[in-house]
């Protein structure tokens, strides 16, 4: 059902072999140089990096962040109207920490404050400004006021539907207003005005919540009754930023503890990266789960703002946001998405899908809400709880939505599935075929009419696995040259090829047929799809994009050597050696000076 148009002849290139090599595989013909690998100092004092991790948390949070992921390159003219491809912004998250590589004696219980105040510094975004020098390579421009690293302490607003309601007020901010920092930013977006947009994925495991029954916004997010992931709330000496990822009920009322911190994540939060003082904001109207990323339709002169979010989780779903403000190019900004319809996905076995809105003012939703006896206070409170308000319009329980990626002529809207070992037989349906789906596949699907439709058709683009795998309907048969699982990282450069990126999980890359994880590009139209790149051992590759010329590819690689333990390093990339591994971005180029995937 769904038509696209031709994309160039490119992937003139011979797809290379899947590997267990611990480097970078790129095909003949193309070059690959790391670049920003954690700890390499960004700004401040631009501290350098002590191979054995003995950097203190102050000067962490001068040097990049662990655990690259999502990445936007901003030309440096970007916002007058150019398209430089020699220097500009690159921004990025920083998903998580490895304690194991962060310290140099690993993690220690009871958390030392310093070694917590370090893992937060380690996190969250940071904003490079870079160069392309004379001799080709590029550098980070030295005390540029650009240069800025947001971390797990940053403090950021709440903006849109959510700002000062009863269920964010923390001691923090008892107006509700406020929070600090941003956790577990695993794929982003950026807008049409030029601000980049990262997501709030896993946050939940941060906080623990012992009270004996969990509030629904908890509950229903996953967050633990004992401890967070990294016993942070235990960090000594005790201080205020560490006890509030304590989310148990422990005073009098709400502005005297951290029983809505966790309330305060789980957002997009917009980052102005041309501006160094600006306050991040967390875009409430966007709905609250574990994002994957986020990605805006093209935009018309004129018409609503449209934008698509994935929750990445077994069984949860994909939604779509519309402005109920026009976009205008010369009035554009943030505004826009504060005030807007949030709608989920249900994908029909037909072929046909719909658009329902999570809207206390829509009748159709506020009358299943009554049904399945269920009361939300206002629209804040459906944002709060956006997966039990998705529940209960009859959203399509998805295989782990990743990320989307939108064809730049065309507007279909591709989204990563990666993978959900948990549906059975009987969960089968249409958009998620497949029972035990451990390699995942990729759906697609194009709005019927304008791209605030709520009406659309959908197909399924490729089902991955191993040589052989057929996705139905189609000549897509994979081969050696492009067989893989997991698919996560998904993105369209402007000539419409499709860049697909895997995560595979360290015992599915040690037992299968696929190697480490790996980049393969596609061209939408044929099918044809060849492996581009072969990330380092235990890595997941997570984040690219090229300069507008594309001539230069940024690619991320992160979590090498993910088995690590203090004293063995199950990968030595990027620096070789004994050395411990560094999660960093790789620069791609054609030695012939080529486009990428040419
Ligand atoms: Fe952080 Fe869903 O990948
Ligand atoms: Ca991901
Ligand atoms: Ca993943
Ligand atoms: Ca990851």
């Amino acid at each position: 059902p769904v038509s696209v148009i031709p994309a160039p002849a490119f992937l003139g290139f011979a797809a290379i072999s899947a590997n267990r090599v611990d480097g970078i595989t790129v095909p003949a013909g193309y070059s690959a140089k790391p670049f920003l690998a954690w700890g390499t100092p960004i700004t401040g004092t631009y501290p350098n990096f002590l191979a054995d991790a003995s950097n203190t948390a102050a000067e962490q949070a001068m040097q990049m962040g662990m655990n690259h992921d999502g990445m936007h390159f901003f030309p440096i003219d970007v916002r007058s109207g150019g398209n430089s491809s020699s220097e500009g912004l690159l921004v990025m998250n920083h998903e998580y920490v490895e304690p194991n590589v962060l310290h140099p004696q690993g993690p220690l219980l009871p958390r030392p404050a310093e070694q917590v105040a370090k893992e937060l510094a380690a996190h969250g975004v940071s904003v490079v400004h870079i160069e392309k020098a004379a001799n080709g390579d590029w550098r980070v421009v030295s005390n540029s006021p650009f240069n800025r690293r947001i971390t797990g302490e940053t403090p950021m607003e709440l903006a849109g539907p959510v700002r000062g309601h009863a269920k964010v007020v923390t001691k923090y901010s008892p107006d509700g207003s406020r929070t600090r920092g941003t956790l577990n930013n695993c794929a982003h977006g950026y807008t049409p005005w030029g601000t980049y947009l990262t997501a709030e994925e896993n946050w939940a495991g941060y906080f623990m919540n012992s009270d004996s029954t969990q509030v629904r916004e908890h509950r229903r997010y996953g967050v633990g009754s004992s401890n967070g992931r990294y016993f942070w709330e235990t960090a000594t000496p005790a201080a205020d930023r560490y006890q509030r990822f304590n989310a148990s009920t422990l005073a009098a009322s709400a502005a005297e503890d951290y029983r809505n911190e966790p309330n305060t994540f789980g957002w997009i939060v917009e980052i102005d990266p041309f501006n160094p003082d600006s306050v991040p904001q967390k875009r409430t109207a966007l709905g609250r789960f574990a994002h994957e990323g986020i990605v805006f339709a093209k935009v018309t002169e004129g018409e609503p703002l449209v934008a698509y979010s994935g929750d990445d989780a077994r069984d949860e779903y994909i939604y779509k946001y519309v402005s109920k403000q026009p976009y205008f190019r010369n009035t554009a900004g943030g505004h826009l998405l504060n005030d807007g319809t949030l709608y989920v996905a249900r994908f029909n076995a037909d072929g046909s899908g719909d658009w329902l809105a999570l809207d206390i003012n829509n009748p159709e939703f506020a009358a299943k809400a009554a049904l399945a006896g269920v009361s939300f206070s206002d629209q804040a409170d459906v944002l709060l709880n956006t997966r039990l308000a998705a529940d209960i319009a009859g959203a399509t329980k998805m295989d782990r939505p990743e990320w989307g990626a939108v064809h730049p002529e065309t507007s279909e809207v591709y989204f990563t599935l990666t993978n959900n070992t948990n549906r059975t037989a009987a969960q089968v349906d249409a958009a998620n075929p497949r029972a035990n789906n451990a390699t995942g596949h990729i759906i697609r699907w194009k709005e019927r009419g304008t791209l605030a439709s709520s009406q659309f058709n959908w197909d399924i683009f490729l089902l991955a696995g191993d040589v052989g795998t057929a996705t139905p309907g189609t000549n897509l048969v994979l081969t050696a040259d492009n067989h893989h699982a997991s698919p996560d990282g998904l993105w369209f450069d402007d000539n419409g090829l499709l860049w697909i990126q895997t995560d595979m999980s360290g015992s599915q890359q040690s037992s299968g047929p696929y190697g480490n994880n790996a980049m393969l590009v596609a061209d939408p139209v044929s099918r044809q799809i060849k492996r581009f790149l072969v990330g380092p051992t235990d890595c997941e590759v997570t984040g690219v994009i090229m300069t507008p010329d594309q001539r230069t590819m940024f690619v991320n690689i992160q979590h090498p050597g993910d088995r690590s333990s203090v004293t063995n390093f199950t990968s030595n990339w990027p620096d070789g050696g004994n050395s411990r591994p560094r999660s960093a971005t790789v620069i791609i180029t054609k030695d012939d000076g080529g486009m990428i995937g040419t």
